[in-house]
This record gives structure tokens, sequence and C-alpha cells, in this order.
């Protein structure tokens, strides 16, 4: 079969790695793809917010499963416009990726459904958003944006100040702009990823990531500095319950509400003293979760994602996964996540392959035949271990090999679980 994936990132990267060790793939298409993904695809000019061009390809190419990478194309709807079309699509449809779009979408969703998450109130207007939080809230309290962030748009603000600020922020160019207001969750996180074809469940894994630039988890936040996988605080019991409690009933209500959602859901967890508290949800893969998942997944992606998209999940074996830790260090551009500084150059991969590494690609293109940086993140480099400090070692050695002068990254990628003596 042949496979279209849209996308450019790490987790696209990552995704292709795996897909082509799928028996049944015969040309993978990657559109827009990345200088990595080129390896292993043949990398198409195809702007994913064309649907017809979409379609078209897909018919001229014989493609028979598209996968929806990032979270943008699905909220625009391309996997209705794919599926209207009779074309097989790994992602949800438009209404069912509210559950990322919109956050008070989900929180709603939640309270419909006796879900556990953070007490909230949906506000319109910064009057609003100003009595709930004088009526309803102590300090610290979560003020968040309505729809698509990209990791920015929540700020937990610890006084009364930082809410003056969060609200100015907010209501700068629009008076109206739709926001969540929430209670602050204490715990730790872990996301847990789950495959659904709208009816039937299959747990994919779980990971935990840092989300803020700095060492010790400081400063302001990423799309992700690195991860690894598993999440050794997501027990198989606390595992059970964000199921049973979080993920199962989702699913329920959304196929209910006549919204079945199909593709990966990602649950970002607060793992509380009452028991795992839902965060929020991400309608697609997470990104460097990715990473590390595709390096313990031992089944075969193509086949799972097919299945998952033709809503036979039910026939499919439980997912597999290695019991090594893989853990990802990503490499970003200096600037990063303010302006990241573009055209740096990056040598030494092959080294990184040899020290044991796998290099995924983030952000990065060919500029006079060398890799330059084009992005924030720039590489993930991914390694496999017995445990989290093997891992850890094995990935910051491939980190070492490589040599980026204009970028920077964390060097305590793992750092809780090796407190933890893990
Ligand atoms: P989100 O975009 O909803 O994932 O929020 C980004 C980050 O903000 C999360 O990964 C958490 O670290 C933090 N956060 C969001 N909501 C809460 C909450 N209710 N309590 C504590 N931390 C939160
Ligand atoms: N690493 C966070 C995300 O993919 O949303």
């Amino acid at each position: 079969m042949n496979v279209l994936l849209l996308g450019s990132g790490g987790r696209e990267h990552a995704l292709a790695w795996k897909l082509v060790q799928s028996r049944g793939l015969d040309t993978l298409y990657a559109a827009p793809g990345n200088p990595g993904i080129a390896r292993l695809a043949t990398l198409v000019p195809l702007d994913a917010t064309d649907h017809a061009a979409v379609v078209a390809f897909v018919r001229e190419h014989g493609v028979g499963l598209v996968v929806i990478g990032p979270e943008a194309p699905l909220v625009d709807g391309l996997a209705d416009t794919l599926r209207a079309a009779d074309i097989p699509a790994f992602g949800p449809s438009k209404a069912a990726a509210q559950l990322e779009g919109s956050k008070g979408f989900t929180k709603d969703l939640c309270l419909r459904a006796g879900i556990p998450t953070a007490g909230y109130v949906r506000v319109r207007s910064r009057a609003e958003a100003e009595a709930a939080i004088a009526t309803t809230f102590s300090l610290p309290v979560v003020i968040k944006a309505d729809g698509l962030a990209a990791g920015k748009g929540v700020v937990i603000a610890f006084s009364a100040g930082e809410v003056t600020g969060a609200l100015d922020a907010l209501y700068a160019d629009d008076a109206n702009a739709e926001a969540v207001i929430e209670e602050f969750l204490e715990g730790e996180e872990a996301s847990l990823f789950v495959l659904t074809d709208g009816v039937s469940l299959m747990p994919f894994g779980s990971a935990q990531d840092h989300k803020r630039v700095g060492e010790g988890d400081t400063g302001p936040n990423t799309g992700g500095m690195g991860a690894y996988s598993p999440a050794l605080v997501l027990t198989p019991a606390l595992e059970k319950r964000a199921i049973d409690e979080i993920v199962a009933p989702t699913v329920a209500a959304m196929a209910a509400e006549g919204m079945p959602f199909s593709g990966v859901l990602y649950a970002g967890l607060m793992l509380t003293p009452q028991g795992p508290k839902l965060i929020e949800y991400n309608a697609r893969f997470g990104d460097p979760e990715t990473q590390v998942l595709m390096m313990r997944f031992q089944g075969d992606l193509l086949a799972t994602m097919l299945a998952t998209a033709e809503g036979r999940l039910s026939e499919m074996p439980a997912a597999k996964f290695s019991d090594e830790t893989a853990l990802t260090v990503v490499m970003a551009a200096d600037g990063y996540p303010g302006t990241p500084k573009a055209g740096g150059a990056i040598v030494g991969l092959d080294s990184a392959r040899a020290a044991g590494g796998i290099v995924f690609h983030a952000g990065t293109r060919i500029e006079d035949g060398g890799l330059v940086a084009s992005g924030g993140r720039v590489l993930a480099v991914t390694a496999v271990g017995d445990d989290v400090a093997a891992a850890q070692a094995n990935a910051y050695r491939a980190v070492e090999a490589i040599d980026f002068a204009e970028g920077f990254y964390r060097r305590d990628i793992g750092w809780r679980e090796i407190a933890r003596g893990a």
C-alpha cells in the first residue's frame, strides 16, 4: 500500500521511520516532509490546506492511507474531506478534533461525562474573567485562551499582577476572546496515548516530556525540549484508572454525541493525590513524545493505523512496546522559543548514529549541499537503554557527536527519573 504522511517535524520523521518498517508499505509519500524524512520517503510539495489537491494526489498515486501528523489540518477538517471521498485517514474529524481545538469544549464534555479534571469557568470577556477569578478561585489560577496556541496561551498566575498581565494579553486584540479559567492542579504530569476508531480503544504507551526551555524545568514553555518513554510514574494501576475514568468515557461521550473520535487521543494527565485528572487532550501524536514511542513500539504501524482509520481496531492485537526506555533530547536553534536563529550549520549526524543515536529531523533544510537549521526545534536525538540512566547516557553520547554551534539543548532530560533512581 502507498501512504501519504502530512507534516514536517520530528514527530513525522519518527512516524516515517516506523512506517517504513511495515511489511505492507509500498511507497511512502510525505508532504512537505524534511531532509530526514527524505531519506525514507518521496517528498511531494502538497499544501495540506488545499484539500482538493490532497484528494487529487491520493487518487493519482493510489494512496491507501493518509496519516495526518499535526493538529492544524485536523482542526481544519481535512480528515472529513478525505472520508467523504472514501479515503482512509488516520486522524479525527473536525468536530472530534475540538478535543484539542477548544479547551472550553473539552471542559464542558468532561463535566457532562463526569471526567476528573480541574474545576473551571468558561468566560467571554475581561469582566467575566475577573468576576470568575474573584469569586470562584484562589491563587495560583490557570488562565487559558480557548483555541490552538502551540504550547502558548496558558498562564499560571501566582499573583494579582500576573492575573492582570495574563488578562491584558488575552484581551489585547479581542474584547470577547474565549477563555477558560481553571483551578491549579498539583502533581506530576504524564502523557498517555490511546488509539481509538471511535468505539474500541488500544492503549498506545506513555511518556513524560520537558516543556520548559531551561534546565530544572525553568523558563518559558516550549513545544517540548525532550521526552522519555515509558512514564514510570504512570503505573499500570494509574494507567488503568486514566483509561477507565478519563479516556473511555471521553470516547463513549464523543460517539454518543455524534462526533466519534478516530485516531490517537493524547491525554495530558496530572497525577494528583486524588488520582489522574485530565489537563488537556491533543488530537494527534506528541512531538517529541512520538520519537520515543516509535523507538519502543514493536507492532506494525501501518497495519495499526489502517485498522484505526477503517474502524477495525478490535481485530488488532494489543500494542506491544519493548521493555527498554527511550529518551530523546531536542537540539534547538539559539533564540527558541522566541525567534529562533535560522541557517545554523549542523554536522556530525553520521557520528551521532555511529554513537548509537537515531537522529530525527524537526526543523532542518539543505542549503548549498549542507544541513542547516530552519526552525525552533531542529533535531530530536534519540536512544534506548535498559533504564532511564542508560538511555540518557546513550542519547547524550549521540548529542555530543553533533556540531551545531548556533543551537543548544538541555543537559538534564530525564532528571526526575534519575533523581528517583530509575
Ligand atoms: P495545556 O496547554 O493545557 O497542556 O497547558 C500547558 C501546561 O500548563 C501543562 O502542561 C501544565 O504544565 C500546565 N497546566 C495547565 N493546566 C493546569 C492546571 N489546571 N493546573 C496546573 N498546571 C496546569
Ligand atoms: N510535546 C507536547 C505536544 O506535542 O503537544
